[in-house]
């Protein structure tokens, strides 16, 4: 139904801005936040590769709750503070990755993963998720990939 097609060979910012515009049209005029993470992790997962999960953490409660993802299954409830997710929803701050064993904390949901990006999704100041990427790549993502995920959890912060 729906056919989004990351063209080869793009630089980072390219790829993107891309994603950005694909996720603006995927999550147009529907306000289920549920079906809308679904999609948008779906795309995700689709443009950006080496990825070996891609998917939301709500903030629900004062924790993080699993919500919808591509990958492996993976622990359902992280403690704000707690892994680099939680450190991300503590500090409302993007946290970038190299090697997740040198991570003190980190959570081991899937053995394969080797460095991870978390970025916090913001509405109106509030932490209303996060968007957790993990590569089984180790050093898999840098400064550009931290701006265009940032830049995408600006994009639909108002749709999830
Ligand atoms: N590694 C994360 C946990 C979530 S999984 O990667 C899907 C962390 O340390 O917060």
């Amino acid at each position: 139904m729906y056919h989004f097609d990351p063209a080869t060979g793009l630089s980072k910012p390219e790829l993107y801005r891309e994603l950005a515009l694909s996720a603006q049209a995927l999550v147009a005029g529907e306000r289920d936040s549920i079906a809308n993470m679904a999609n948008l992790a779906a795309l995700i997962w689709q443009f950006i590769p080496d990825l070996n999960w891609a998917g939301f953490y709500r903030a629900v409660d004062g924790e993080l709750v699993l919500g919808p993802f591509q990958g492996k299954a993976a622990c359902i409830r992280i403690p704000f503070g707690q892994g680099v997710c939680g450190a991300a929803a503590a500090s409302l701050a993007t946290q970038l990755v190299e090697d997740v064993h040198a991570f003190p904390g980190h959570i081991a949901c899937d053995a394969l993963s080797r460095s991870e990006l978390v970025v916090p999704v913001l509405r109106g100041g509030q932490l209303i998720a996060v968007i957790d990427l993990d590569s089984p790549s180790p050093a898999r993502f840098d400064a550009a990939d931290a701006a265009g995920v940032e830049a995408l959890a600006q994009g639909i912060a108002a749709s999830i």
